[in-house]
């Protein structure tokens, strides 16, 4: 398969261990071939007890072994291990992640990982008990202090009718934080370690009648990017979401859902105190209709009745407020972010550097939309601006990547705000 445009073809290794969410990771390996990638899929014997050998070569383009004494002649344990641009191993379970820290090389996988000189993202998968037993932990860390990146699972329903952290990040996550990786290998480190970090994300509603809104466009992408890149780099995360059009929740991240400014409003306001860093991604109705009908409005003889408006709270301004008249700890940090189009009176940097002012907060993020830009898009760029006077442009990349590059100055900035 040619590789999408613009994009470069890498050599990826897709791990698979025994666990039951191994069928999951056909879609990951369906997201990298579609991306042009060459991928060469390693399970375990114990994953061929889930999915079988067949799938994971039709999926791949590429034989399928696990052993080190198949093909002796390619040397596969090294060549593929010395060759590839990133290894993922999902489902990365307890017994997997155990042996690749006793450097064991009792089948291709693991011997794999001993040749590998690239990223390496374990993703683990397992009952809530097997995550969280010392053994594990501690398997982690050393996997972690060695340099590979290993998210946090999800929590939500495990193999059976049990639920608790264990569970596999969603396919598409899995993917995106891959794609980050391959675009920036140093993008995951734990530097927000114990970090409270609060974000809003995607569209507020405000209502007309029972059926109706006014609303906007934001997906949500951007804002469910920076938690989910938050969440990775060891940061306690709430996320407040608007309307989004996501798949699904970022793994370990506390997701609170509202609907109109008002809500996110008081959400916002309540959470803000016991956060460190509060960064306000959503994209706010700055109005809402006066009334909401009890009853779906009728079209009438008389044509649509105009919609009065008032004023929606500035959420972001009332945070920095907050902060100053000592509500908030002020060595909470404040992000913003600015969607301009520029116009007459000047361009997208200049209307963010007077909304900076205006608003009061240590960071600001602009990015210019309009003309099919930002909003809904998977890609993104602008400038980080500070308090303080510098400005970062972040070139165009995933709004993965551009999460990262914001949380590199979030990063910057903690800190200088200990107490
Ligand atoms: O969700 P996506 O599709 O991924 O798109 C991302 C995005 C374009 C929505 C995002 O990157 C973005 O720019 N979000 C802020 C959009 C916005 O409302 O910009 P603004 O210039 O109107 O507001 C400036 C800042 O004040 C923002 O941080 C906003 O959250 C905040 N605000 C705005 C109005 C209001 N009443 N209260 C606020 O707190």
């Amino acid at each position: 398969m040619a590789s999408a445009p613009g994009a470069e073809r890498r050599h990826i290794v897709v791990g698979v261990g025994g666990g039951i969410a191994a069928y999951k990771v056909c879609s990951v390996i369906r997201h990298f071939t579609e991306a042009g990638h060459d991928v060469r899929v390693i399970p375990t014997r114990s994953a061929l007890r889930f999915v079988g050998a067949a799938t994971f070569e039709a999926l791949s383009g590429n034989p399928v072994t696990t052993e080190v004494f198949d093909n002796v002649d390619e040397v596969a344990h090294v060549a593929l291990g010395r060759q590839a641009d990133l290894v993922v191993i999902a489902p990365a379970t307890a017994d997997l992640m155990a042996r690749a820290v006793a450097g064991r090389a009792d089948d291709l996988l693991t011997a794999t990982l001993l040749t590998a000189h690239c990223p390496v993202l374990f993703v683990p998968a397992m009952h809530t008990e097997m995550w969280e037993h010392p053994a594990t932990v501690a398997n982690v860390a050393v996997l972690r202090s060695r340099g590979a990146t290993v998210l946090t699972p999800a929590s939500g329903r495990l193999t059976g009718a049990d639920t608790g952290a264990g569970r596999l990040p969603e396919p598409t996550e899995i993917g995106l934080l891959s794609d980050l990786l391959l675009a920036r290998p140093d993008a995951l480190v734990r530097d927000l370690a114990g970090v409270r970090v609060l974000i809003s994300a995607g569209g507020t509603r405000e209502a007309l009648d029972p059926v109706r809104y006014l609303g906007n466009h934001s997906s949500g992408k951007q804002g469910y990017a920076l938690a989910r890149v938050a969440a990775q780099r060891g940061a306690e995360v709430t996320l407040v979401s608007g309307a989004v059009s996501q798949p699904g929740e970022p793994a370990a991240v506390d997701v609170v859902h509202i609907d109109s400014a008002r809500e996110l409003s008081e959400e916002m306001t309540a959470r803000a105190p016991a956060a460190d860093v509060v960064i306000m991604a959503a994209a706010v109705a700055d109005f809402r209709p006066v009334g909401v009908a009890g009853a779906k409005i009728k079209k009438g003889d008389a044509g649509p009745a105009p919609i009065e408006l008032t004023t929606n709270p500035d959420i972001l301004a009332g945070l920095v407020r907050a902060r100053a008249a000592g509500e908030i700890p002020a060595r909470t940090i404040i992000v913003g972010f600015a969607a301009e189009t520029g116009d007459a009176d000047g361009g997208v940097l200049d209307h963010g550097r007077a909304k900076l002012r205006r608003k009061g907060c240590d960071l600001l993020v602009v990015n210019a939309v309009g003309e099919g830009r930002a909003f809904g898009t998977d890609d993104n760029t602008g400038w980080i601006l500070t308090a303080a006077g510098t400005e970062t442009g972040v070139p165009y990349g995933s709004k993965t990547l551009m999460a990262s590059r914001i949380l590199d100055e979030v990063a910057a900035s903690v800190p200088d705000r200990q107490d």
